[in-house]
Formats: C-alpha cells, structure tokens, sequence
C-alpha cells in the first residue's frame, strides 16, 4: 500500500516520541501538600492513605530539607488541630500561639527559598467542621461572618512568612475581603491562589481522616459546587480573579479535566489542579493489590493534567514524582 499519511511514524520510536511530545513534567510543576501535627515529634501514618503522614515540626523540617534537595519549590500545608482547641468560629486559626503559624515561620527561616502555600477555611479549627461559621438556630453557613475570620487567618499567615494564601472555603467574596486586608496592612506582594472551582466531592474523604475534619452534621453543598455543572467554574473563576485573585485551582483533578481545560482556555491566569487525597488513595490501593502499575498510573495522571492545560500541579505523589525524575 502506499499511504501519505501515516500517524503511526510519529511513534517510530522513543526518540522520535519525545521529539514531538506536547506535555512535560518537572519538579517546577509540583507543590506538595503535606499534613502538619501539633505535637513537635509526631510522626503518624495516615490509615486512608498509605505512606503519607500527619508529621510534627521536627521531622516535617527535616522531610522539607530531603525534598528540597531533590529539586521540590513548593509545599502547601494542612493542620491537624486538637480537639480542644476548636470552637465554632475557629479562632484558633489566628491566635498567636497557633503551631501552624510557628511551622511556616521556621520553614520560611531555615529554607527561605521554598515556597509555602496555606490553607484559609475554618474546618480544620471548627467544632462543626465547616469552611464558614454555622448558625447555630438554622444550621446554616454564615457567609459574611465568616470572612472576617478569613481575612484574620490569612493576616496571620502573611505574618508568619507565608508565600501562598490559598482560601478553599468557597464563600463569597473571600478572594476580595482577603485581598483588601493583605492590602490595608502592606502585604503587597503576598499571593493568593484561589479554589476556584472547587467541587463538592467524595474525593476528599481520606483529607478528612487525616485532619478529623469530616462536617459534624449536613454536608458542603452550599458552598462547594455541584459536580453536574461546569459555567460555574467559569463564574467563579472570573469573580476570583477580578477581586485580587493571581492563581486559580481546579479541584479534584482527574474526573475534572474538562473544567482544567475550559478554565486555562478562557483565563489569562496560571491554573493550577489538585490531585486530591480519594485520587491518590485510589491509585495507591489499586497499586497495593497489583491491579495497576501504581507509577505509570501517577504518571499518566500527571501528564493529563499538564495536557488539559495545568500550570502546576498540588499531589500527593510529589515525592514519588522526584524520585522518578531523579
Ligand atoms: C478544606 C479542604 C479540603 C481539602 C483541601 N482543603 C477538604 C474539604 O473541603 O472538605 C481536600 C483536599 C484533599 O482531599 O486532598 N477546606
């Protein structure tokens, strides 16, 4: 036969494939989410996802370090908080004596170079494990109270040396409110990277497990978004980044790539997907049993995202990630 057009001699063979690939992965793409715990010497395995732990300062400073030399520039840390610390508007977040704000500041003086990213959402530290305040007579989420302790948590994170504040509360107007009070006290160059569109999900059930973090009562669909739409990405998306917004995350990642795309098509903004904690825990299982190869799983994940137009990328399997490309 004498064809003019063959596709297939654009996967001759490796050289020839990596000649033409579209997509690429390096340690720049990644920020690592890593669960911080209160008391300085923990080192606890979490039982929903395997090999990933709740770690106290010293061995996180020294997993940083580890991580650092293998080429890492970005973390995003999530507290586990003690039970006894918690009340309903979460105002732990911002105390002084918050180990959280101590962790970023010591990360910060011992590796000034890597870039912290934070969380802004009351669940950690709310005795309802809500991302707002709840209204103790309807049981609803108070919205504009619950900005206020935003704008406070990030205030206090600012100070503590953070790079990143990432709200991923979902209510309205956070990204303005945040953005006006890192303002007001001269923090003119502190980043925000928005949850934009960040869907309600059964995805982060093992996040909830590590951090104890699971609503009391009721669930989060009044704030986060409803899984059978996709404008709304865009209208958050848009919102965020006209109140002061430098970053927009899609969330999860692998069952939300047509939102990664539409968003990175239609926004002149880095975007940025979260590997969330159901997506790794659910590769990691499946791995465990040998019904998938657990890495080229990861990697083909990864590479989708960058494909479907991810600047960066927030996972769990960062450090399995820099091992391989090592
Ligand atoms: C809390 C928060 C959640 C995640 C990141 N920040 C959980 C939630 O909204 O209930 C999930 C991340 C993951 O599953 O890995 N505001």
């Amino acid at each position: 036969m004498k064809l003019l057009t063959r596709p297939r001699r654009l996967r001759k063979n490796q050289g020839i494939r990596d000649l033409v690939a579209e997509s690429h992965l390096s340690h720049n793409d990644l920020i690592y989410p890593m669960f911080c715990h209160y008391d300085n010497e923990a080192k606890e395995e979490i039982s929903s996802m395997p090999a990933r732990y709740r770690l106290g300062k010293v061995p996180l400073l020294k997993e940083i370090k580890k991580l650092q030399d293998q080429g890492l520039k970005a973390v995003c840390l999530f507290p586990l908080v003690e039970e006894k610390k918690k009340d309903s508007f979460g105002s732990y977040s911002y105390s002084s004596k918050n180990y959280y704000l101590d962790i970023i500041k010591e990360i910060k003086d011992r590796y000034p170079e890597m870039v912290v990213m934070t969380d802004v959402a009351l669940d950690p530290y709310s005795t309802d494990g809500h991302d707002g305040i709840v209204d103790e007579k309807t049981g609803k989420i108070l919205n504009d109270e619950t900005l206020e302790v935003l704008a406070k948590m990030s205030l206090a994170q600012a100070k503590a040396g953070a790079d990143i504040i990432g709200p991923s509360d979902m209510m309205d107007a956070r990204i303005k409110f945040i953005r006006y009070a890192l303002e007001q006290e001269q923090f003119h160059d502190i980043l925000i990277m928005s949850y934009a569109a960040k869907y309600s999900s059964h995805f982060y059930g093992p996040f909830r497990d590590a951090l104890s973090s699971a609503p009391k009562s009721g669930d989060k669909k009044t704030y986060q978004m409803d899984f059978r739409n996709s404008k709304e990405a865009l209208k958050e998306a848009v919102i965020d980044k006209n109140e002061g917004a430098d970053i927009l995350m899609v969330k999860p990642g692998i069952a939300y790539l047509d939102i990664l795309n539409l968003m990175s098509r239609n926004l002149s903004l880095p975007i940025s997907v979260y590997q969330v904690s159901g997506e790794y825990s659910m590769i990691k299982a499946a791995g465990e049993k040998g019904w998938i190869d657990e890495k080229e799983v990861m990697l083909e994940s990864l590479y989708a995202f960058k494909r479907a137009g991810a600047s960066m990328i927030l996972s769990y399997f960062t450090p399995e990630v820099l091992d391989l490309l090592n």
